[in-house]
């Protein structure tokens, strides 16, 4: 074994000299001047000028968003150009010369990791190779993604290329949506569903491979995959994994799973030349802007890709650039501008891969999506200025918000990566090269040891594995997280006082819902008002339900404040619903109303999903008609711990954590101040901001969550608390109660 082990050691040294090798080679190859500053490649004075003139122009923009018209309208040239053949583009990718080498490496091992670069045809090619290969005629082949977008993307492109309408011999499926049929072979799917797939059938008996596809992402979910399917290869010898990953971080995946061989597919790129700015931008979106229009301006043919954070972001850098543009006239080639975050409707995605119009160009802003998961052809300049938006766990608030963040030099490498898949590119990197160095973490850290473990420790309590400590994670949450999840959970009454799942909790299990979400749901029943229940929380996950165009904003707010209620934004959403129901689910009724008709429609979706499961599991729906007190005491039962309080100083102040903060100005209760409420989110901008807020009766609280709060003594309370009257039942920041965990040890 101990000769075993060195051989294995030797062997990852060779390994690691040969890629250090390659890298040298590689950078020898690279012109000499790569790592000069940036240097405003716009030098002469009178363009300077008028880029500058250009900013602001952003201020008037028109209702109608023009840009939004130009992207996605019909367009005369755009997508006109001839393109390879489908069969001839996949016989042109790095993959297909390996084809041979890697159907016999799956064939030879039950677990294969797969590296290589972003675009060989990892996600696209494998699976349609193991589908020719006859993995198949036993069970299908699952293929997971860290983002949805990604599954469904990748989805209708492999059907197309497979030769058959999506949803029948390939086919995905995400939360809320599944496009499989009884024909699908091939089935892309979100990590987190083939995590609720496995909830029910532990053994995954459907497929016969299982491919994890982008590992490197380390998503939380992608991670307790590990740990299950490394079980599961142990139980079931005729099953097949394979583990991908775009990053060279492959030997810890081998490593993990029982050193598996790792299978290399060698990239085929070009060099990069790097660009720092010589100083800090204070303003990463202008400075972004300026620089893809000095681009397009300056530089030679091939397309640009800009990474920003997140939608609005996006949205908003769309709308200026497409303004900055239109004030260039005619005299320069046309730049077509094109979105994609993961919220953006599908057709609307496809679009990035359309080739630019003749002589102009087209620039695809993106988030980090474009990273990894989605690759577009024909990349030369890359412009990143540095930051993405990352979930992070606050154990304070024991809350996951969403916060802009640096990214890794490991992500920074991979974005610029992109420039060089076409030919020699260029990479704008908007910060300095100090801070690249100094500032930026080498990798950035796996999701499961920043985020709220509450979903994830009521899923593996319900697939049955009760020691959480000793599950194999490849990189363990940390204890204190987890001990927070179990809390939260017990005071939910998803766990007993001994740590075991109840049947309330094996219920919320099956809901692919936050922990506190599904227990409204169940709770809803019984409080008989589940029907309006699962319309609220339908309308929760979808995004953005009201419209408000900037020019008539004002307009807008006087639509929306005719929906609002004095309870809240909860009844707000539901009373929208209704109304959409009652004008017959009708498009002009969501025009005049400013309301998103797509955002309602998923609504109505989301909630026919709902009732799906309501019904398998003989979960009632009944209507509370105008009982609008059963509505907030059901959402009351799982949001307790949101509860907050009116602070005489200033905003609210939350009687768990007893952190400052204030209602959201786009609440139906901004600025009516009612004394307590309970909040749906959190969200963080300028200040700690409570979206979706609900008047409650605190009594409600001692009532519906006695694990959790308690009335006091009077005479005991100092005056303070005396108006208050009622207190969390232990701090949860003090000391963890661990005693229920180590009960859980003794019995092991
Ligand atoms: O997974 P990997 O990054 O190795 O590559 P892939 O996603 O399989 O992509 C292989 C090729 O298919 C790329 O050249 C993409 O441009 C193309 N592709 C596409 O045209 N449309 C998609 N929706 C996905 C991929
Ligand atoms: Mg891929």
């Amino acid at each position: 074994l101990q000769k075993a082990a060195l051989t294995q050691q030797a062997l990852a040294k060779e390994r690691r000299e040969l890629r250090e090798q390659q890298r040298n080679q590689l950078l020898d190859s690279i012109p000499k001047d790569l790592n000069r500053p940036w240097v405003d490649p716009m030098p002469e004075h009178g363009e300077r000028q008028v880029a500058q003139a250009l900013r602001g122009i952003s201020e008037q923009a028109a209702d109608m968003p023009e840009w939004k018209k130009q992207s996605f309208g019909s367009h005369p040239t755009f997508g006109k150009v001839t393109k390879l053949s489908l069969t001839q583009q996949r016989e042109s990718l790095p993959i297909f010369r390996l084809k041979k080498e890697l159907l016999a490496a799956v064939l030879d091992n039950q677990i294969l990791v797969v590296i290589g670069e972003t675009g060989s045809g990892k996600t696209t090619q494998m699976t349609q190779y193991l589908a020719e290969a006859g993995y198949c005629q036993t069970g299908m082949i699952g293929c997971t993604q860290p983002r949805r977008v990604a599954a469904m993307s990748v989805a209708k492109r492999v059907a197309e290329e497979y030769g058959c309408r999506l949803g029948q011999e390939v086919g995905y499926a995400i939360r809320f949506e599944d496009c499989t049929g009884p024909e699908t072979k091939i089935k892309y799917m979100t990590d987190g569903m083939l995590l609720r797939e496995a909830l029910v059938d532990s053994m995954m008996e459907k497929y016969s491979v299982i491919m994890l596809d982008e590992a490197h992402e380390r998503t939380i979910h992608t991670d307790v995959l590990f740990g299950l399917v490394k079980q599961l290869v142990r139980r079931r010898p005729d099953f097949k994994l394979i583990v991908t990953s775009a990053t060279l971080d492959a030997e810890k995946f081998s490593t993990y799973f029982y050193n598996a061989p790792i299978f290399t597919i060698p990239g085929r790129t070009f060099p990069v030349d790097i660009f720092y700015t010589r100083e800090t931008e204070s303003d990463y979106l202008d400075a972004a802007l300026i620089c893809v229009m000095q681009i397009h301006v300056n530089e030679p043919p091939g397309d640009i890709l800009l990474f920003l954070t997140g939608q609005e972001e996006i949205d908003t850098a769309c709308q200026i650039l497409f303004e900055r543009m239109k004030k260039l006239g005619p005299k320069v080639p046309e730049l077509v501008i094109l979105p994609i975050y993961s919220t953006l409707p599908s057709e609307m995605q496809s679009r990035i891969f359309e080739p630019a119009p003749l002589g102009g160009r087209k620039v695809i802003i993106a988030t980090n999506i474009a990273e990894t998961s989605i690759t577009v052809d024909g990349i030369y300049y890359v412009v990143d200025p540095g930051f993405s938006k990352q979930k992070v766990f606050n154990p304070k608030g024991g809350m996951d918000s969403l916060v802009v963040v640096p990214i890794s030099q490991a992500a920074a490498k991979q974005r610029s990566g992109r420039a060089g898949r076409t030919g020699p590119g260029k990479c704008y990197r908007l910060y300095t090269e100090v801070a690249y160095k100094n500032e930026m973490l080498s990798a950035s850290v796996p999701e499961i040891q920043r985020t709220n473990l509450g979903n994830t420790v009521l899923m593996l309590k319900a697939m049955g594995i009760p020691d959480l400590l000793n599950f194999d994670f490849m990189d363990p949450p940390p204890t204190q997280t987890l001990y927070m999840a179990l809390e939260s959970l017990y005071a939910l009454g998803a766990l007993d006082d001994e740590g075991l799942l109840t049947k309330l909790g094996r219920k919320m299990a099956e809901f692919p819902l936050e922990p506190a979400q599904s227990k409204v749901v169940i709770a809803s029943v019984d409080f008989g008002c589940s029907d309006e229940i699962l319309t609220i929380t339908a309308m929760l996950s979808v995004q953005s339900v009201f419209y408000r165009p900037k020019e008539r904003a004002a307009q807008a707010d006087q639509k929306k404040a005719k929906f609002h209620q004095a309870e809240g934004d909860h009844l707000t959403l539901l009373a929208v619903y209704e109304a959409w129901k009652n004008s017959k689910f009708s498009n002009p009724w969501c025009f005049d109303n400013f309301v998103q008709a797509r955002s309602l429609r998923r609504a109505q979706d989301v909630r026919k999903q709902l009732i799906t499961i309501m019904d398998r599991y003989k979960l009632e729906v009944i209507s509370a008609g105008k009982n609008y007190t059963r509505i907030r005491k059901a959402i009351c039962s799982g949001y307790f711990a949101h509860a907050a309080k009116v602070d005489p100083q200033e905003g609210y102040v939350t009687l768990a954590e007893q952190q400052t903060v204030y209602i959201h100005p786009s609440s139906s209760l901004f600025n009516k101040n009612p004394e307590w409420v309970l909040y749906h989110e959190l969200v963080l901008t300028t200040k700690e901001y409570m979206r979706e807020v609900m008047v409650i009766d605190p009594r409600w609280l001692v009532e519906l969550a006695p694990q959790f709060f308690s009335s006091c003594d009077p005479r005991k309370l100092s005056r303070r608390k005396r108006q208050q009257k009622i207190e969390p039942l232990f701090d949860r920041y003090e000391e963890p109660n661990s005693w229920r965990i180590s009960r859980q040890h003794r019995r092991k």
